[in-house]
């Protein structure tokens, strides 16, 4: 590649889990630190960080055609600089660099902190990749919090040692690894004081994190939530993504203690199928699933629940699919995220006999959405006529709208006297399939 200037706007655009968000913030943190802006919307960027997803189907071809099209001058007028980041550029780091010659830097999930040095050399005309995974290492290296808004995410633990059959996270984002305490209050801090009143603790196994209080004493994710919890100026508390295996009678209890833990749970059940669920290497029954969310309840007896569905896994029969059913009948979820299994390159599943026609997991797919949709839509008609709190985060569409979150993560349009950040009373009038339409009642003091 030749020498060019070095980039004075970037922007990140991330795909995937909300880990990906959060390190695409911090990738624009660092972009920021080096006196790059970020580009204002809808002009060129002269950096794109493309923070990719590996987890379904045709996820790097994606990438490539993204590329493709930066390149000839469809998503702008002129070809930016490109780095391409996240858990495809983990996976298939070497072969980007091979397919697409106009990607200068390729950097992995545990390596993103040296994005900075990479961006120096690829100035210089050389093109770098580092999927190193030395995951402290990175949030040892990054700048300090500066983010503003109402809401932000904070990664506590990160990586997979479960090994579900169809998953690639244990390979892109390596072993489980936990941040420490102090690194955690102290980012919290930073947060809360540049804006945040709302903190969603973020891990592919949230509830596996562990670490050692300031005093030394041994803690799990329910003791980090009770020592977040007294910072002054945060408001609300929330964690995802939980595993069934990983769950403690501390976390649930904290439910029913902790006045700003959210109530609302996102636990993944992926089927309602004991031989389905073996097969996927979920060490989780239907049956004590469902036990394990019955104590949630006696906790938390508002606790909204969410989960994560795959459909049509190898071998997966009508009669399995159909336990899949059962246990959404059952449970009742207020919201719910489901896929058609993907076969991933690498993963056991994927070379399993069996593999399901795209035909009938199109269907199958379909009958099981129809079933969340409609618990979602009774879930938020359920609160017709009741009164919540919404944390403000954005403006609407028309004059004096705005939308927030209830504390069961709804999101609700109001009108009326209101500010980014604030928390606010309403009393919803209508509850819809995908949101809430409130009232303003009184604004609460700032
Ligand atoms: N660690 C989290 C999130 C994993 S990825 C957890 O265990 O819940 C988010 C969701 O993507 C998973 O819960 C699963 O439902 C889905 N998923 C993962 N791999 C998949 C695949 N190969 N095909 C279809 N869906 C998949
Ligand atoms: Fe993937 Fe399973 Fe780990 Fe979740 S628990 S990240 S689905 S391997
Ligand atoms: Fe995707 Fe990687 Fe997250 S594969 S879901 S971006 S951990």
């Amino acid at each position: 590649m030749k020498p060019t200037e070095t980039p004075k706007t970037y922007r990140v655009k991330s795909f995937g889990c909300q880990m990906n968000v959060y390190d695409g913030e911090r990738m624009a943190e660092m972009l920021a630190e080096k006196g790059i802006a970020p580009a204002p919307e809808g002009e060129d960027a002269d950096l794109v960080v493309l923070n990719t997803c590996h987890i379904r189907e045709r996820a790097a071809e994606k990438i490539y055609s993204d590329i493709g099209r930066l390149t000839k001058g469809k998503t702008q007028t002129k070809p930016p600089m490109i780095a391409v980041a996240g858990c495809v550029a983990q996976a298939e780091g070497e072969e980007i660099m091979k397919r697409a010659p106009a990607v200068s830097m390729v950097v992995g999930p545990q390596a993103y902190h040296r994005l900075p040095e990479m961006l120096d050399r690829a100035v210089q005309g050389e093109r770098a990749t580092d999927t190193d995974m030395p995951p402290i290492a990175k949030f040892d290296a990054l700048p300090r919090r500066r983010k503003s808004a109402p809401t932000a995410f904070l990664t506590v633990q990160e990586g997979c040692d479960k090994f579900c059959t169809y998953c690639v996270v244990p390979y892109t984002r390596g072993a489980e690894i936990s941040r420490p305490f102090v690194d955690l209050i102290a980012e919290a801090q930073s947060l809360v004081e540049a804006g945040a009143r709302e903190i969603t603790l973020l891990g592919q196994n949230v509830n596996a994190w562990s670490g050692e209080d300031d005093k030394g004493r041994a803690i799990g994710l329910a003791g980090l939530i009770r020592a977040l919890a007294p910072i002054d100026g945060l408001e609300r508390l929330r964690y995802t993504t939980s595993h069934p295996a990983d769950m403690d009678d501390a976390l649930i209890a904290a439910h029913g203690e902790i006045e700003i833990l959210m109530p609302y749970l996102h636990l993944p059940v992926q089927s309602g199928n004991d031989r389905v669920l073996r097969a996927m290497n979920r060490s989780h029954t239907a049956e004590s699933y469902l036990k394990l969310l019955e104590r949630f309840r006696a906790a938390r007896p508002d606790i909204a629940l969410s989960g994560d569905f795959i459909v049509g896994f190898p071998g997966e029969t009508e009669a399995e699919f159909k336990d899949t059913l059962s246990i959404v009948d059952e449970v009742r979820y207020a919201q719910a995220y489901s896929f058609k299994y993907s076969p991933r390159p690498g993963t056991p599943a994927a070379t399993m006999e069996g593999q399901i026609a795209m035909e009938v997991m199109d269907e199958r797919l379909q009958r099981l959405q129809a079933r969340l949709n409609r618990d979602q839509h009774a879930f938020n008609a359920a609160t017709e006529g009741k009164t919540c709190t919404v944390l403000v985060e954005r403006k609407g569409k028309h004059p004096g709208q705005w939308l927030g979150k209830s504390p069961w993560l709804q999101s609700v349009w109001f009108e009326g006297e209101a500010a980014i950040g604030d928390l606010v009373e309403v009393e919803v009038v209508e509850g819809g399939p995908n949101s809430l339409a409130g009232r303003l009642l009184v604004a609460a003091p700032a």
